[in-house]
């Protein structure tokens, strides 16, 4: 394994353990994954609107450039093609996909990552990359590894 990734992937367990809420571990989350990973431009969640008609993605915790895009509902974006289709996605050249909301003029690649709680969609990762195709299969393993652990904080929450 990549060693950042693996190194990023113990930080993360022990910022699990001791975390104190869902909250304030998807704050730390973010910072960790934006400072240590240097293609990871932009990273945040955005998490499902409970009760929102038609059915709305809100921006949460993020670390990056200030976006436009604080409500996303589900048949819009990537955002909204990740969530809607439970599975994690990922785009190597965001100019090549019509569903694609630009956040930044740099952005080259993004991937979405779904968080699930109680066996349901209830969120998700996103990261934007200023290089094109910068997320491969590692990056894939760590970022669904960190949504199955923000899954799990949400569930002891409520
Ligand atoms: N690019 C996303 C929108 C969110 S920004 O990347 C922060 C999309 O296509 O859904």
């Amino acid at each position: 394994m990549d060693a950042k990734i693996a190194e990023a992937k113990r930080e993360i367990a022990k910022m699990d353990q001791a975390a104190t809420s869902a909250d304030s571990f998807m704050r730390r989350l973010v910072k960790l994954l934006h400072n240590r990973m240097l293609k990871y431009n932009w990273v945040g969640f955005y998490m499902l609107e409970a009760g929102a008609q038609p059915p709305t993605l809100v921006l949460g915790p993020f670390e990056g450039e200030v976006t436009s895009h604080t409500h996303i509902p589900l048949n819009q974006g990537i955002c909204g093609a990740a969530v809607s289709g439970g599975k994690t996605l990922i785009v190597d050249d965001v100019s090549q996909d019509p569903r694609y909301l630009a956040c930044s003029l740099e952005t080259q690649s993004e991937i979405v990552v779904p968080v699930f709680a109680h066996g349901k969609v209830v969120g998700e990762l996103d990261i934007d990359s200023h290089s094109r195709a910068a997320f491969g299969n590692e990056d894939r393993e760590l970022l669904e590894y960190c949504a199955s652990l923000v899954g799990r904080q949400l569930e002891k929450n409520n």
